[in-house]
């Protein structure tokens, strides 16, 4: 009994460790791929094209009275209704951007941190 115990116990450290090996290595790789992944957002090509001018490339710009995108609380969906609408010295681009395009430029916004 007492070394069926330790056999399991044994195995279950086997197991763990097996465990945490394949994570800590997966975890460079993950943290690698992830500013590729944010680069290839259709949103940022939209982003440098319609907001850049304002907000600047990184958000903090703040040109003509913009806000500060990196700082701002607005979810997706009050970002969404402020680049569709238009607020104050913020303009509307609903004749611009298609609502998918909007979505995808907000996503995009939502990375500016
Ligand atoms: C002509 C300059 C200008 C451009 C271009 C512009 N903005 Fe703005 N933006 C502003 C101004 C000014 C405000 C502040 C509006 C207010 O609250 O009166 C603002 C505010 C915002 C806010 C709200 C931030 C907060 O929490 O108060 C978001 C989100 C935003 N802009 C996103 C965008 C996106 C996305 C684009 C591109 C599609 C864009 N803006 C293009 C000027 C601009």
């Amino acid at each position: 009994m007492i070394r069926f115990a330790s056999a399991l116990s044994a195995f279950l450290l086997l197991t763990l460790a097996a465990a945490c090996n394949s994570n800590s290595n997966s975890a460079p790789a993950d943290m690698a791929a992830e500013p590729a992944v944010a680069a290839e957002l259709p949103g940022q090509a939209l982003y440098v094209q319609n907001c850049a001018v304002c907000h600047g490339p990184d958000g903090k710009l703040g040109l003509n009275g913009a806000h500060d995108l990196t700082k701002s609380n607005l979810n997706a969906t009050g970002r969404v209704y402020m680049v569709t609408q238009g607020l104050g010295k913020m303009p509307s681009f609903k004749n611009q951007l298609s609502p998918e395009q909007i979505q995808q430029v907000v996503d995009y916004s939502l990375t500016l941190k």
